[in-house]
């Protein structure tokens, strides 16, 4: 007997991972606010804008207060839900926190206008997710728990069936299958999709990029598998090392019982909206054309499309671009090293250093980083596979015996105070606290901008009161 079809949901990603994935996440407040009203009567089940790397960016490229835009953005949207991307313990940030910055942080999230809070962990170690979760629920946010999928001998069908079940019973409302590097193929994904399904009542969303050529084909196979949300990117931010389009994914279940039923002239005008900021961006070189096609090299190599351009600008630095393929080739060495992480946000980070510092030193882990010594040493979690002793030798030596297997966080005392404590003189609002627990330099520079455009604002006033300016 065939289940019931359901309309999809979907999520539009223009926002957050479109522009993170093409243009290195760099859309301003400005350019999103003129469409959002538009945006706001598709019908999306929600509007992924916050997190991943557009907070680092915004402070650090954009000189804007990311939380200044999530407000704003709450405000345009008056009935669509709006998404975030959370790194688990690390946050938005790159190593783990205490427990009462990632509460913080979710509270203040959801405070500034956050509905759906997408949490995952890049080795897929649960302790890292609950604190997250159970704030989450605190919150009455919705918390999402997402899969980072990845290949390799321990993914199997059951371990994921496993991670699902875990993942309801810690308190989640919503299971994301996170296939960053787009490495899920259609008839992979209509098993994964039927396993979770037969394992929990959570509905299932499943999340892939273009990178690879597959994801249009994945999705309509995951659908009709019954997966309940996906996510798209309007076209002109679309394909590619993005998501698959919005328009075409709605087109594409037209006049059957999984149509969304979104109007194609709407989304035209959103695309119109959308079209001459990618044209702007291939312009000037931000969007890399390169970056368009089909890389058939991250099925080869499983590396997903913005470690590639990471890893293309690091050997660029050192002149060694000529050991591309080395390092390529190093990167699943390195990765089986470390326990075969998935390779996410900062395990990719790790791992693709780690490889480039391999190659040009001409020795294999001569200099290791200290991310990939903390991986070792437990600090990031626990890593599917045992780690390569060998390696663990090498790095730690007699370090060795401080390795850890408990949650990291447990050993860690509350931050925040101290933080604070640390970075009060610049403190306009309580969150400007977490933009600095996360990036205190980057926070700090921030900071100081926009106390000087204050100033400038103020003399102005000034000026203009003592009749400085001609009226
Ligand atoms: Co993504």
């Amino acid at each position: 007997m065939a289940e019931k079809k359901q309309p999809v949901k979907i999520t539009e990603t223009v926002l957050r991972d479109a522009h993170q994935s093409l243009i290195a996440t760099r859309m301003t407040t400005e350019q999103m606010l003129p469409i959002i009203d538009k945006m706001d009567q598709v019908g999306y089940h929600a509007v992924e804008c916050w997190g991943g790397a557009t907070f680092d960016a915004s402070l650090r490229f954009l000189k804007e207060d990311p939380w200044d835009r999530l407000r704003k953005l709450k405000a345009g949207f008056k009935k669509t839900k709006l998404q975030m991307l959370f790194r688990g313990q690390n946050i938005l940030g790159y190593r783990p926190y205490a427990d009462d910055v990632v509460e913080y942080f979710v509270q203040k999230s959801i405070a500034n206008g956050i509905d759906i809070i997408r949490i995952f962990d890049c080795l897929n170690d649960l302790r890292n997710l609950q604190t997250a979760v159970t704030a989450t629920n605190k919150e009455k946010g919705h918390a999402q728990v997402a899969l980072s999928y990845t290949l390799g001998d321990a993914y199997t069908l059951e371990y994921w069936t496993d991670m699902a079940k875990k993942i309801e019973e810690m308190g989640a409302n919503s299971i994301c299958i996170k296939d960053m590097a787009g490495l899920l193929t259609p008839y992979k994904a209509e098993e994964l999709v039927k396993s979770l399904k037969s394992a929990t009542s959570l509905p299932i969303e499943l999340h892939t990029h273009y990178t690879s050529g597959v994801a249009s084909m994945t999705y309509l196979k995951a659908v009709e598998a019954g997966c309940d949300i996906i996510d798209t990117a309007m076209s002109p931010l679309a394909l590619g090392t993005s998501q698959p389009a919005t328009e075409v994914m709605a087109e594409a279940f037209k006049g059957t019982a999984m149509d969304p039923g979104f109007d194609q002239m709407l989304l035209k005008e959103i695309a119109d909206y959308f079209r001459p900021i990618r044209e702007e961006a291939l312009k000037s070189g931000l969007m890399n054309p390169k970056v368009l096609g089909v890389d058939i090299q991250t099925l080869l190599y499983q590396v997903p499309g913005g470690m590639l351009s990471n890893m293309v600008s690091q050997l660029k630095e050192q002149n060694a671009e000529d050991k591309y393929m080395e390092v390529l080739e190093e990167i699943p060495r390195v990765r089986k090293d470390l326990g075969e992480p998935p390779l996410v946000t900062p395990s990719s980070q790790i791992v693709g250093t780690q490889a480039v510092f391999n190659v040009l030193m001409g020795e294999r882990y001569k200099v290791a980083t200290k991310e990939t010594k903390d991986v070792l040493l437990g600090k990031y979690g626990q890593t599917v596979k045992p780690f390569n002793p060998e390696i663990v030798d090498k790095v730690l030596g007699e370090d060795k015996k401080n390795a850890i297997t408990c949650r990291y966080a447990d050993l860690l005392e509350p931050e925040l105070h101290k933080i604070e404590e640390e970075m009060k003189q610049w403190k306009q609002q309580d969150e400007d606290v977490l933009s600095y627990a996360l990036f205190p330099q980057v926070a700090t520079e921030f900071f100081k901008y926009r106390e000087a455009q204050q100033t400038k604002v103020d003399a102005t006033v000034a000026d203009t009161k003592n009749g400085a300016y001609p009226v």
